[in-house]
Order: C-alpha cells, then sequence, then structure tokens
C-alpha cells in the first residue's frame, strides 16, 4: 500500500487521517454529552480536562490532514457516476472540514473566554486564543452545541452515502477508504477510471 493517494487508492496517511479524526469525533461525542451531565467535583472535571485536551488534538489532526490534502491527491469517482453526485460528495467533504474546524475552534473559544486554563494531558499549558467575556463564551458555547449537532447529521449522510456506494451501486468508494487492504471483490459496474 503507497503512502500517498493513487488514482484508484487511498494512501496509508490520508486514511490514518481519516480514521483517527472519525475515532477521535465519535469519542468526543460521547464524552460531552456524557459529561454536561455528571454531578459537579473532581471526576466531571477531570473528563472535561480529557474532553478539551482530545478536542484540540483532534483539531490538530484535521489542520495536518488539511495540509496534506495540498499535497497528496484524490482518487477518481468511478467514470459513470452523475455530475451532481460528485458535486455533493465535494460539497459535503467541504461541509465535513468547515465543521471539524468550526466544533473545536469554538470550544477552545468558550474555554478561553470563561477564563479557563487548557492544559494538554498534563504535558504542557496551552494559550488562551480569546479575551474573558461572558457575552463571547455565551455565543461560543452556542456554536460549539449548534455546530457539533449540524456535524453529527453531515456525518450520518456521509456515512449512509458511503454505504449507498458499497452495497446498491457495488463500487469501490467505501471499500478503499478502509482501513485494512482490500481484494476488489466489488464489482466495478461503475467503472474505476479516470
Ligand atoms: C471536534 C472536537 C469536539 C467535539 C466533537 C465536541 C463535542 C462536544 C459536545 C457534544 C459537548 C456537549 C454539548 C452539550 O450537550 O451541552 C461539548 C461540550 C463542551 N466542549 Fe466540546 N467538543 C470538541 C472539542 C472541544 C474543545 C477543543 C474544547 C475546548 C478546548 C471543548 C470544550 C467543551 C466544553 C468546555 C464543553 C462543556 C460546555 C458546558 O459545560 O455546557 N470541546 N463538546
Ligand atoms: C466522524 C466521522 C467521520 C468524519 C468526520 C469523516 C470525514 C470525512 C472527510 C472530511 C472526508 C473527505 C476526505 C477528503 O477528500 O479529504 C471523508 C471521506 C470518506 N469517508 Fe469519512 N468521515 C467519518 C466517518 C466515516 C465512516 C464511519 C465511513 C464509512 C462508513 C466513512 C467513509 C468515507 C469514505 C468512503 C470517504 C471517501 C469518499 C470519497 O472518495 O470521496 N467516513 N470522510
Amino acid at each position: 500500500m503507497n503512502w500517498r493517494s493513487t488514482a484508484h487508492h487511498w494512501g496509508i496517511i490520508a486514511k490514518t487521517f481519516h480514521w483517527l479524526v472519525a475515532l477521535g469525533i465519535f469519542a468526543l461525542a460521547g464524552i460531552g454529552l456524557y459529561m454536561v451531565d455528571m454531578p459537579l467535583g473532581m471526576a466531571q472535571l477531570k473528563v472535561y480536562l480529557l474532553h478539551k485536551a482530545l478536542g484540540v488534538t483532534v483539531l490538530a489532526l484535521v489542520l495536518l490532514r488539511l495540509l496534506w490534502r495540498l499535497f497528496d491527491r484524490h482518487p477518481h469517482y468511478p467514470a459513470d457516476m452523475p455530475r451532481w453526485q460528485v458535486g455533493a460528495a465535494h460539497a459535503s467533504h467541504a461541509l465535513l472540514y468547515l465543521l471539524l474546524l468550526a466544533v473545536p475552534i469554538s470550544g477552545w473559544v468558550y474555554n478561553s473566554a470563561s477564563g479557563f486554563p487548557l492544559p494538554w494531558f498534563g504535558l504542557l499549558q496551552l494559550p488562551a486564543i480569546a479575551p474573558v467575556s461572558k457575552s463571547l463564551a455565551h455565543v461560543a458555547l452556542s456554536v460549539h452545541e449548534i455546530a457539533f449537532w449540524v456535524l453529527a447529521v453531515v456525518v450520518v449522510l456521509h456515512v449512509m452515502a458511503a454505504l449507498d456506494h458499497h452495497f446498491r451501486h457495488r463500487d469501490t468508494v467505501l471499500a478503499r477508504m478502509l482501513p485494512w487492504r482490500y481484494r476488489s471483490r466489488v464489482s466495478n459496474t461503475r467503472g474505476d477510471t479516470p
């Protein structure tokens, strides 16, 4: 398997970023929704610290993924995939990236505007990215929550689209993003050429 993506396959680096970010988002969603209902105390504080440190880690991974994307290529879509579907795929990926930035950055702004510290797994102290302000904290928290729910909806549509490719159209769009090597058992009825 190649490090870089080719016309037909995602490379190891693109796949690793994709699945690390996906795992991170699923974990952060679970931790975030759970921690806000925990009773006040040390246990809640520790879970908040974990959520915040993991959140900035996912932000860093998204930024690195975007940087890598500048030097990497995007595999071709099946030759007979309708143009509107290709457009929808590009638009939904752009929206996913926008939300993958908006959710952690708004969380960080909320944290800074509330005057809370941001230790990264006890190893270093990250700086505030906004001044302390009650009104800004309020807006940033709303953005964090709304952007998260929009992200959740877009991810559901994204997964449905991937499964549709695999099981209905039986093309390689999902198979080539899977973390393991795949044998092209999936038929290429839709073609897979440039
Ligand atoms: C992509 C990464 C992230 C995801 C998916 C995420 C998701 C969530 C979710 C689902 C909640 C619960 C919202 C609610 O029901 O009220 C939440 C709350 C919270 N998040 Fe994040 N978060 C992310 C990154 C961050 C970052 C980077 C920070 C700060 C540096 C952060 C700080 C917070 C805080 C402080 C709360 C609690 C707000 C409250 O007490 O009401 N989050 N997050
Ligand atoms: C939180 C979860 C997820 C996020 C945030 C996410 C995000 C993304 C993004 C941003 C891309 C575009 C890659 C690029 O062009 O740079 C992508 C591609 C892709 N994702 Fe996900 N993904 C998630 C979960 C999943 C899951 C669970 C599946 C499988 C069921 C999946 C299947 C795919 C496939 C097949 C592609 C390649 C699509 C193509 O060739 O255009 N993703 N994902």
